[in-house]
């Protein structure tokens, strides 16, 4: 095992390896059952003599606190110990943005329903582990390389990325002009880094997408939500001075309409009239279902002003920690120096098994596969609102995505007091009052239908129905 014991100039040194594993295997660093290393191996280790470390571990076992046990080692047994004193309080605290309300981590554990409409969760039994699992077994196998390498993701992840987006999105960036990040989510940060100063002015959309929101307050800007309608952000309410804007045009979070042609031209004119950057957040476009195809901001910029953010959590798995950030070519140093500076940059076997994955079609076989999965249950979901939910519930148009919303018509409860009676009967789904930047949002759900089966919609809506 990994044992880092720190030996300082206080006390002798059989004490201080005493008094280290006595604190981690009374706090369950090292839980029952471990294995410590062998007295020997721990004495080589720590440049000490083995009679110091024999010394420390008989002090351990005459406590009861380790054992040794013929074949296995020494062993911790798990005895309980009193719980230590509470260290004295430290004088440190965090800045105070970080108690800002909004920076508070949400529950971001889905609770086991019977009905499970968790927003931003695609399908997982549908996956392919199997292929996912030999594809990273073989570049755990065979990959040579395994020092640090381009911050910005390999070359050949960041190719087969610039010919899918050209083909799935008709998106055009070079391959220089993209940075592998860990998810959208770190995509705004570099967005940030890269060209926000202190107290610079960023507008988001109301109700929008709280962990880019966040992005942008942690890194000390002014963010402001500026209002949603139905053809999306209504660009003559973006405040003067606004250095940056972002949007999610193929499918407002949370709300899910797309943005109108006139209001996409009238957000790429107002940047350029105000010299503000735009950040396209294209996080789950692949799905669409209705509609012409929308072309991405990013493909209709003349101007370079459009960073291209996408993630990879819809289209394969959240928990991958996978995303991009195209910008313009006269970002794309700083970008890359940007996602050093913040953890140089995504693993390599991750990044290598990707590439493969999309290299060989896997990537776009299994959106398609789900694409016509995630359809149908659209359209069932937003049948049966339009059905059995007339008078109370207003489904918002939407082209595609993994989510759909439904605003409460006026009179009915609060929509958080409605998803708590429908969570207790099993029912979990999202509210859009949740999302609300200026304060919360419209009342209303938000039904993310990755996660529930085809099969499982008609009761989860009937169960709501009795609930509302
Ligand atoms: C609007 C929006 N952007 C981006 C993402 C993906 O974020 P990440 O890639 O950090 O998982 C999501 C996922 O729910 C989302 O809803």
């Amino acid at each position: 095992m990994d044992l880092h014991l720190h030996l300082g100039e206080e006390g002798g040194l059989a004490e201080q390896i005493y008094a280290q594993l006595h604190e981690r295997i009374s706090t369950d660093a090292l839980p029952a059952g471990t294995v410590l290393p062998s007295s020997r191996e721990l004495a080589a280790r720590l440049s000490v003599s083995r009679a110091t470390v024999v010394a420390a571990y008989e002090r351990l076992a005459a406590h009861g606190l380790i054992r040794s046990r013929a074949g296995i080692g020494t062993v911790v047994t798990g005895q309980r110990i009193p719980a230590p004193a509470a260290p004295a309080a430290s004088p440190l605290r965090p800045r105070a943005i970080w108690s800002a309300e909004h920076l508070a981590v949400p529950d971001l554990t889905a609770p086991a329903t019977e009905f499970d409409f968790t927003v931003g969760v695609p399908a997982r039994t549908r996956f392919p582990f199997a292929r996912w699992r030999a594809l990273l077994n073989d570049q755990l196998r065979t990959r040579t390389d395994v020092n640090y390498a381009d911050p910005a993701g390999s070359a050949r992840l960041r190719d087969a990325l610039a010919r899918h987006l050209v083909v799935s999105r008709g998106v055009r960036i070079a391959s220089e002009q993209l940075v592998i990040t860990t998810g959208a989510q770190q995509a705004f940060d570099i967005a940030a880094r890269v060209l926000l100063e202190p107290g610079d002015t960023v507008a988001v959309e109301d109700p929008g997408y709280l962990p880019a929101y966040r992005g942008f307050l942690a890194h000390g800007a002014r963010v402001v939500g500026v209002p949603v309608d139905s053809e999306g952000l209504v660009a003559d309410r973006i405040p003067a001075g606004t250095r940056m804007v972002y949007v999610t045009p193929s499918h407002q979070f949370p709300l899910g309409m797309p943005m109108s042609e006139s209001r996409r031209t009238a957000l790429l004119a107002w940047a350029a009239r105000n010299d503000a950057a735009i950040v396209e957040d294209d996080y789950d476009s692949e799905f669409r279902f209705t509609g012409r195809p929308l072309t991405p901001l990013q493909a209709t910029d003349t101007e370079g002003r459009v960073l291209y953010v996408g993630s990879f959590s819809k289209t394969l798995l959240p928990a991958l920690r996978v995303g991009f950030l195209g910008v313009p070519a006269t970002l794309g140093e700083a970008a890359r120096r940007a996602k050093f500076v913040a953890d140089y940059g995504t693993g390599g076997h991750l990044q290598a098994a990707l590439a493969a994955f999309i290299e060989d079609g896997d990537l776009a076989r299994h959106i398609r596969r789900m694409r016509r999965s995630y359809e149908r249950r659209h359209h069932l979901l937003i049948g049966t609102l339009r059905e059995h939910f007339a008078g109370v519930l207003e489904p918002i148009e939407s082209s595609g995505g993994t989510h759909m919303a439904a605003l409460l018509t006026p009179g009915q409860p609060p929509d958080t007091i409605l998803a708590a009676r429908a969570l207790a009967e099993g029912v979990n789904l999202g509210t859009i009052s949740r999302w609300g930047i200026e304060g919360p949002g419209p009342s209303g759900f938000v039904f993310g239908y990755g996660a529930i089966s085809t099969d499982q919609i008609p009761d989860g809506l009937a169960t709501l129905r009795r609930v509302i």
